[in-house]
Formats: C-alpha cells, structure tokens, sequence
C-alpha cells in the first residue's frame, strides 16, 4: 500500500470511529429495536440473498454490526469486517449482548487478510463504495474472500445522486469523479447534522460501470444489475421533489458470482 493510500485510510478511520459513537445513539439506528428483535435488513438484499441459513456469508463494511447480526439471526454464519476500531468493538459487544453469534474482524475491504476466504456469500450495501480508492483492489479482495462458486451481493445508493443532490455521495458533483480527489472536512453526520463531532475524509465517486468492470476484471461473472426507483435507507429522500431527477433510480443492486 502507497503511503498516500496509508495516509488516506487513516483519516477515514479516524472520522469512521467519529460517527460511530454517534450513530450508536441515534433514532436512525435505533439499536433499542434491535434489541428486541428488529431485523435491519431491506426487501431488496433480502430477497436477492435468498434463504441464508447455514449459509457462511460475510457482510463487508458491517459499521457497528446491526446487519451482520440481522443476517446471523435469520441463520447465516455471519463475519463482519471493517475498518473502524470503534465499529468492531461495538458490534462484538452487542453480538455478546444479545447473544447473536456472529465474528467481526478488523481490515480494509480492498485489502482483506488471506485468511478470510471460502465464504458463500458476500455482501455489502447502501454507503459502502464511496469510502473506496481501489476498485480493482476491492473486487479482487471479494474475489478471494468467495469460494468457487460463491455468490457476492451489493445494493446500493446509485452515483446519479451526486448530480442530483451535489455532496451526497461523494462531493465530486459529477457522475464520473476524480482519482485523487482533495479531503473534505464534514460537521456532524448523517444521523445527526448537529453532532458536536467536526473531521476530515476522503470519498470517491464511483459510477456505477466502473463498479461492474472491476468486479468483471477480478474474475466474477456478473448475474444481475438491477436499478431502483426506492431506497430503503430514509437518506436522500428530500430535495429531490420537482427536478428533473425526480424519477431517477436512487439504488442499484449487483449480483455476482466467483465461477465454480
Ligand atoms: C455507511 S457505513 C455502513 C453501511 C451499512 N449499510 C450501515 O449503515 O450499517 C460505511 C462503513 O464502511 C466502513 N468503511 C469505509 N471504508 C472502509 C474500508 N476501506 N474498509 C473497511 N471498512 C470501511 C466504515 O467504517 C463504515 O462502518
């Protein structure tokens, strides 16, 4: 790894650990409910994953945990990875807590450690790829991950978004983006814009055929790409009303496999 990629990841941590202990509060997440049961999980990467039970799937950029551990509940063999140090711990605490057997490790998802592999499936979803530098890197550490035959899953937020509410996705203002884009300093988060915490990060826009050659070039075959009018994330819902991209698909989903 480069040592401006080094240095990048950094910051990103940093601002990732920032948000976490805020989102662990907030009504957006609304842990209490997880608590008592409530599954996080949308219509759409549900009904693309199909029946996980016994299944050995790995949520990629699992945040604190809530929907690794709504995987683990509906009978899957969950392993959460991420690279916010407050991120893991949180969610290892509330797998202990609520008695929901799942792993969670450490890593970056574009440099996944050798010995997370064999999984059959992988998924991510919904504000995971525009954290990402290496979309080569990236795919071939999904690649790894899978066995022969392994299914890999993505839903989320669609590119056009950044051209249609310029910062929500990536800052770019554009559908194609920058390489090196510079960072941009962020107040509060997205669960709540007043949070007294203040960071820099660093975000790229991705759209959304640059997303499907790279996983093309690591070796998956692709099985889907659907694009959809709907999110299940209440982001992004406002300010849209009235523009021309008011019918635009707000998500997008691909499906993919690791051939046998
Ligand atoms: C929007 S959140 C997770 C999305 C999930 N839908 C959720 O709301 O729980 C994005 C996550 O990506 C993680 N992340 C960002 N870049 C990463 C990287 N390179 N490797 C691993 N995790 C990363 C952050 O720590 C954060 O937990």
């Amino acid at each position: 790894m480069t040592a401006l990629r080094a240095g990048r990841r950094q910051v990103n941590e940093h601002a990732w650990d920032l948000r976490t202990g805020v989102h662990l509060r907030s009504s957006f997440y609304d842990v209490p409910s997880v608590r008592a049961g409530r599954c996080t999980l949308g219509e759409r990467e549900l009904s693309l994953a199909g029946d996980v039970t016994g299944v050995r799937l790995l949520h990629l950029q699992c945040h604190f945990g809530l929907d690794t551990l709504s995987w683990a509940r509906r009978g899957a063999l969950a392993t959460g990875v991420d690279f916010s140090q407050t991120g893991v711990a949180e969610a290892r605490a509330l797998s202990a807590e609520l008695d929901v057997p799942a792993v969670f490790h450490r890593a970056d998802v574009q440099d996944l450690p050798a010995g997370l592999t064999g999984f059959d499936l992988a998924v991510a979803s919904y504000g995971v790829m525009c954290w990402l530098d290496d979309l080569s890197a990236w795919a071939s550490s999904v690649h790894g991950a899978l066995r022969p035959g392994g299914r890999f899953l993505l839903v989320e937020f669609h590119p056009l978004l950044e051209l249609a509410l310029p910062g929500s996705v990536s800052g770019h203002g554009s559908y194609f983006g920058v390489p090196d884009p510079p960072p941009t300093t962020t107040s509060g988060t997205y669960t709540d814009r007043d949070a007294p915490i203040s960071y820099e990060e660093y975000r790229w826009q991705h759209p959304v055929g640059d997303v499907v050659n790279a996983l093309v070039g690591a070796g998956l075959e692709l099985t889907s790409l659907g694009e959809h009018p709907d999110s299940p994330v209440p982001l992004f819902d406002q300010g849209l009303e009235g523009s021309p991209f008011a019918l635009a698909p707000r998500t997008y989903s691909i499906t993919a496999r690791r051939k046998p």
